[in-house]
């Protein structure tokens, strides 16, 4: 058990006896079980109860000092042990619920129990909740996540570290398949965007592929609002209607301008349907009218059929289970309209399949805007890629700079790195002290550092 108890603490998991009738115990106990694991996805009950998230995530009451037992998540037997209980829980609590005359709590002529039937359906479903996310994201229900992140500012006599932190919603594994989490590639990204290593203030068309959870295209959001960068236009993408409700929740969480509105004098973040392999499509039908040049020839792909399993890719999607945010349906880019308009192109980890490999080349070369002549460093076309170098998955890398190569563009940055090794090394360039207060601060991101990415930016050859 964890070594410093606060008050209101017990000293075992609450048993399951009906003598007993430990009901306020139960409740204390589920509520610190998803505090902790709050906790762990860097969301503290202080941010949740601020951004109105509380009541959506949680059905138990958010009092904080119930008597409840305070399990150790750090020890293995202990998890394995609060899954039992949980498992318990459930069993027990169906039981109660079932003894209840009362059939529906919410029937106001119900019977006298009725409040008891709630305060147990509460903590079933609860109980339900916290269960699948022990299980491992694959199980989990919807989540959010708390991430923080660093950007420098230019002071008078120093240069200051400033954190700025983002709330993430991330649908469940049903939802949304891999795109259901937020992956270490988008934090890369995410890191470098915020500390002011990528500069897109000459940048004014934006587009991301496979935005996921959306991680990217919010702190570029947020990013472009704190420097002012008010032209850009940034268009997230995903093929999945679950993501783009997914990131729009976390917009109005993060308090990023309303998607697509206009008159509104900053950056604006829009989210549109886009399905590579429609992209493909059309960039073989425009090769027919075109006299290809040999680079721009385009080899058929078929989508990898993992793609259009067990996933909606409706578009007059609704979400469904525990979302009672506004519904609504996106549409789809329009993807003639948008040949060659974009200066810079986004995508993080998107290389996880041959096929992605060979046809993501060819929507960053039908999107991104011809350069007609040389530029500036700074204002080049250009596409920014991360890819995890995931043993098993090494040869979707080389594919993919063989034929980035091959439609034309070419390598201006590339490095390889840990998320870890990034940030120990910007760290170690800020002036000592500076340095030294940031490392002393709690880091809240929760990553696996044993993987390495590639982190690409392409530009055209001339
Ligand atoms: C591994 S996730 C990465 C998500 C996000 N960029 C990140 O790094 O957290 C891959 C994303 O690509 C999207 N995706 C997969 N196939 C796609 C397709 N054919 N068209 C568009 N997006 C696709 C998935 O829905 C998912 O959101």
């Amino acid at each position: 058990m964890a070594e410093s108890q606060p008050e209101n603490t017990v000293l075992s998991p609450p048993r399951f006896l009906k003598s007993e009738y430990p009901e306020n115990v139960l409740v204390g106990t589920v509520f610190e079980i998803q505090r902790l694991l709050d906790e762990k996805r860097g969301i503290s009950n202080s941010r949740k109860y601020n951004d109105g998230q509380y009541n959506q995530e949680c059905k138990l009451w958010p009092e904080n000092n119930l008597p409840r037992y305070m399990w150790d998540f750090d020890d293995n037997v202990e998890r394995k042990w609060c899954v039992q209980w949980l498992q318990n829980l459930i069993k027990f609590g169906t039981n109660q619920m079932c003894e209840c005359s009362c059939q529906d709590p919410d029937d106001p002529a119900g019977a006298d129990d009725c409040g008891n039937r709630w305060t147990w359906e509460s903590l079933v479903d609860q109980a339900v909740v916290v269960l699948s996310e022990l299980c491992g994201k694959g199980a989990s229900g919807a989540v959010s996540r708390g991430l923080r992140f660093w950007s420098i500012e230019d002071g008078q006599e120093n240069v200051k570290a400033v954190a700025f932190d983002v709330t993430i919603h991330e649908p469940s594994f049903i939802e949304a398949d891999v795109g259901c989490q937020t992956w270490g590639s988008s934090i890369l990204f995410s890191n470098r965007i915020a500390r002011g290593e990528i500069n897109l203030s000459k940048h004014h068309h934006v587009l991301e592929l496979g935005s996921g959870t959306g991680l990217c295209g919010l702190v570029t959001g947020m990013v472009a609002k704190k420097r002012n960068w008010k032209n850009l236009k940034l268009t997230m993408t995903d093929y999945l209607p679950s993501l783009l409700s997914s990131i729009n929740k976390s917009l109005s969480v993060n308090n990023i301008n309303k998607m697509g509105s206009t008159n509104v004098s900053g950056p604006t973040i829009d989210l549109k349907l886009l399905d590579w392999f429609k992209v493909h499509e059309k960039s073989k039908e425009s090769e027919r009218g075109e006299e290809a040049l040999e680079k721009d020839r385009v080899d058929d792909i078929s989508p990898p059929v993992s793609n259009y399993l067990d996933v909606n890719v409706s578009t007059d999607f609704e979400t469904n289970g525990r979302d009672d945010g506004p519904k609504r349906s996106f549409s789809e880019l329009d993807i003639p309209a948008h040949k060659g308009k974009y200066s810079t192109i986004i995508a993080a980890d998107v290389l996880y399949e041959i096929q992605h490999a060979m046809v993501i080349p060819q929507i960053i070369n039908y999107f991104l805007f011809n350069d007609t002549k040389d530029k500036p460093d700074h204002d080049q076309s250009q596409a920014i890629v991360v890819a995890p170098l995931r043993p098993t998955h090494m040869k979707e890398i080389d594919i993919f700079e063989h034929e980035m190569q091959k439609v034309g563009l070419r390598i201006k940055y590339k490095v390889t790195t840990t998320i870890k090794q990034d940030f120990d090394c910007w760290l170690g360039c800020l002036p000592a002290e500076t340095g030294y207060k940031i490392k002393n601060s709690v880091q809240i991101n929760d990553f696996d550092d044993t993987v390495e990415y590639n982190f690409w930016v392409w530009v055209r050859r001339s």
